[in-house]
């Protein structure tokens, strides 16, 4: 079998993340080395606890080294209405259970450590805000040299209602945005759109409650993950395109572009937001499509995988 593919995982769970995770953790071509915890979908305490539970759920002993809990330099805006209150949807962990624990090492100095001992250039997954990537390239300037690529969720590729649309992993921080921008290290976008096109309908979500106790968790997810867009079709799963990229590229289109923090005013509302355009020398793959019966086939196969931890 070909050798997995190490990587590190910058995440804010939230539950497109938790569903990123288990079929990262579940495929047969990833391994996880390190996962970073970011505040975004929640309170930094939300998503460390809600990465830990994972770690119970699916028995694993990776590291989890938590990052700030606030932008680089702006107030967080965290998105408890699409997520739920705790960051997993309708599903309410009991953080008095969570046996796993938070290495001590800050987020951004493990992540220059597990670069610094990889015997290759890693690709770092970023599903979530890029804050503690972002510390680790102003902390330790010359880290840039040993990420592979950066495949992120965030940002769209289109206005959407005839302005820049407001995607949350690049608003939450747009500091930190610019930050690795400029750091000029390879860049994967995966759109806003993908997930909207991308996204487990309701037969799909009862395809997970009737395969496993891990699926009825999941289920329990979906029910309160309420993505804008998607609504009440199903869970608009974005996260999982990242590591899908990593898994299957063979099944994904992307378009070489070029993106660029710009700064969105209208009255009183501001934000930061990527700006995609084709007419200046490419800065990143820009994913525009994705084979969707694969894309869910492989995430039902990782589904069934997780029962050999049952
Ligand atoms: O806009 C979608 C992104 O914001 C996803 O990463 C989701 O988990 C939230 O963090
Ligand atoms: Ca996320």
């Amino acid at each position: 079998m070909e050798q997995k593919i190490d990587c590190i995982v910058v995440t804010d769970p939230g539950v497109d993340d938790a569903t990123a995770i288990m079929y990262a953790l579940f495929c047969k071509e990833i391994n996880i080395k390190l996962f970073c915890i970011a505040g975004g979908n929640g309170p930094i305490i939300n998503a460390t606890n809600n990465c830990l539970f994972l770690m119970d759920l699916f028995k694993q002993n990776i590291p989890v080294a938590v990052g700030p809990d606030h932008p680089l330099k702006r107030p967080p805006t965290y998105a408890l209405n699409a997520q739920g209150k705790g960051g997993l949807g309708g599903y309410k962990v009991n953080t008095k259970k969570i046996k796993s624990k938070i290495i001590e090492t800050p987020a951004c100095d493990a992540m220059f450590e597990m670069l610094k001992e990889s015997k290759k250039k890693l690709p770092i997954v970023a599903i979530g805000p890029m804050t503690p990537i972002a510390e680790m390239l102003e902390k330790y300037p010359d880290s840039k040299k040993y990420v592979k690529e950066i495949i992120f969720m965030g940002g769209t590729k289109e206005k959407i209602y005839g302005k820049p649309y407001r995607e949350f992993n690049i608003a939450f921080d747009p500091e930190s945005v610019e930050i690795v921008l400029k750091s000029k290290i390879p860049l994967v976008m995966v759109p806003m759109e993908l997930g909207h096109f991308a996204y487990l309908d309701k037969n799909d979500i009862k395809i997970f409650k009737k395969t496993n106790k891990i699926g009825k968790i999941f289920a329990k997810m979906f029910k309160k993950y309420k993505d804008f867009h998607v609504g009440h079709l199903g869970a608009a799963v974005h996260d999982v395109c990242t590591i899908y990229y990593l898994t299957n590229p063979q099944n994904m289109k992307w378009e070489n572009g070029y993106v660029e923090m710009k700064y969105y005013k209208n009255g009183n509302e501001e934000y930061g937001y990527l700006d995609t355009s084709y007419d200046k020398k490419p800065n990143a793959k820009i994913c525009v499509d994705i084979d969707i019966t694969d894309f869910k086939t492989d995430i039902f196969n990782a589904l069934k995988m997780t029962s050999e931890v049952l």
